[in-house]
């Protein structure tokens, strides 16, 4: 084992004592921002959710974890487990201590073989002699009680043909029995795409099988795809991956990189997709991935990261940077696939009242609120949170395109840059859910048809909405959840 401590490459076994203490009292001075009932970081920053899967009693669920500061530095994989997406139980990480993840434990996912859990993730190593980054993938085994038993590289370095942006691998069971895992991955013409690996069994040494080909996405100006998912829902093979590069369009790729599914069929590494589609197209929302083990693959269940690369947050200054969404159930409805928070949440909800709103309105903890109404395809304008300084948020509905507006509250430079706004086309608009959890806001269209996650930061917030028109809302209050052993 090896402790790193290099700059912003410093391990958790490195911290001095009372120094994630420190850190943690500067986080609990945050007493605007922090999450009620969505997973954040106890300190410093996350992103992508890795190694989701469902063991049979229990689902882990890691994400990407750099304790110390709002900044990407050393990558760790932080480890929950939960039976109720509640209650959240800490087991062992995956701290980088070894040469071939030198750099990070950079995401991945997870395979359940026999009883024990395989990790697959990418090392992140850089070459003493001229810091060259050096892609690993790497396979980490687990109990299922979540104890961490071995580690292993499995590939050194890119394939030929790629640069050294290979990484994110993502496990599956082949129809041939086999293990495969789709990695993202840069040719050396700097363009994006997914790579397949095969092995027969976790003892084996990984073999290139090829690209992944998915001829019907514009892959025009993407030079990078990142964290790539291969599922099955009911009868159709769906692939997410975070394409980055793509154009940005008025009502769609509104962000900086994009989160994407396709929706076909796979024979052997051809996907031939009939439908593709960003999955979610809020402020924030990026490299979601889907649990694997679930016998039922009539429904997936997801979780996104609520940010995005090279973005800062009014946050970083108390030393916490950004939050996974709800965990979403997937449902194929046609060519389509809905996402709406699984059930448990639904059943976690409490407090239920009704308020007729026309003009102001106070609805108490609206900043921890479960909001719902109908609005028969019919324009609105909802402003919500409005304080003394005159900052708020905007909700509306014109022409069939759903428009979120922060330009009204507390922005970085960095969240500046990309725009204030944001448009869903919803050609018919029948009902829009709202989850608002303190500086998260979730929305979800028609029963899931459409999603968008976002940020919005306003201190000293009134928990009052406007409503251009008379509208009957539901509100209740989703259950907070809680951490042991953290
Ligand atoms: C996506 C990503 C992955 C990488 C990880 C590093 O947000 O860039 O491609 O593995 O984050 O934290």
């Amino acid at each position: 084992m090896i402790i790193f401590n290099n700059g912003k490459y410093k391990s958790i076994l490195a911290a001095e004592a009372g120094e994630l203490a420190t850190i943690a009292k500067c986080v609990n001075t945050d007493q605007d921002f922090r999450p009620h009932y969505h997973i954040a970081p106890p300190t410093g920053l996350m992103n992508d959710p890795n190694g989701l899967i469902f063991d049979g009693e229990k689902y882990h669920l890691f994400y990407q974890w750099f304790p110390f500061d709002a900044i990407h530095g050393m990558k760790h994989w932080k480890h929950l487990i939960t039976h109720n997406f509640q209650q959240f139980q800490s087991a062992d990480d995956l701290i980088p201590c070894e040469l071939f993840e030198s750099h990070g434990c950079y995401s991945g996912g997870a395979l359940k073989v026999g009883d024990k859990l395989a990790m697959f993730y990418t090392g992140n190593t850089r070459r003493a002699t001229d810091n060259q980054r050096v892609p690993y993938q790497n396979l980490a085994i687990f109990d299922l009680d979540g104890k961490l038993l071995s580690k292993r590289p499995l590939i050194e370095n890119a394939p030929a043909g790629y640069t050294e942006h290979v990484r994110d691998p993502k496990p599956y069971f082949a129809d041939n029995g086999k293990i495969r895992f789709v990695c993202g991955a840069q040719r050396e013409n700097l363009t994006g795409t997914a790579i397949v690996f095969e092995m027969d069994n976790l003892e084996d040494r990984p073999r290139l099988l090829g690209e992944l080909a998915l001829p019907a996405f514009d892959n025009r100006d993407v030079f990078m795809w990142e964290c790539p998912d291969l599922l099955k829902l009911g009868e159709q093979d769906v692939f997410i991956w975070s394409p980055q590069g793509k154009a940005r369009e008025s009502l769609q790729f509104q962000n900086n990189y994009h989160a994407v599914y396709a929706l076909g069929k796979l024979d052997g590494l051809d996907f031939h997709a009939e439908t593709i589609q960003e999955l979610d197209q809020g402020f924030d929302f990026y490299a979601p991935q889907t649990f694997a083990g679930l016998s039922n693959q009539q429904q997936a269940i997801l979780y996104g990261w609520i940010g995005l690369p090279d973005l800062t947050y009014p946050t970083d200054k108390y030393k916490w940077h950004s939050a996974l969404c709800l965990p979403r159930e997937l449902r194929l409805q046609g060519k389509h696939i809905y996402q709406r928070p699984i059930p448990a949440i639904y059943q976690s909800l409490s407090n239920s009242t009704s308020y007729q709103v026309h003009g102001q309105t106070e609805i108490a903890n609206l900043d921890r609120a479960y909001l719902s109404f109908e609005v028969q395809n019919q324009p609105f304008e909802l402003r919500f949170f409005t304080n003394a300084e005159g900052e708020h948020l905007t909700l509306s509905y014109q022409d069939g395109v759903l428009s979120l507006d922060r330009t009204h509250s507390e922005q970085t430079e960095l969240m500046r840059k990309f725009d204030s706004q944001r448009h869903c086309e919803v050609k018919n608009l029948h009902k829009v859910e709202i989850f608002f959890d303190r500086s998260i806001m979730e929305i979800f269209c028609n029963d899931g048809e459409k999603a968008m996650t976002s940020r919005f930061f306003i201190a000293n917030r009134a928990m009052c909405l406007h409503s251009s028109r008379p509208l009957t809302l539901a509100v209740a209050y989703p259950q907070g959840i809680t951490y042991t052993g953290q």
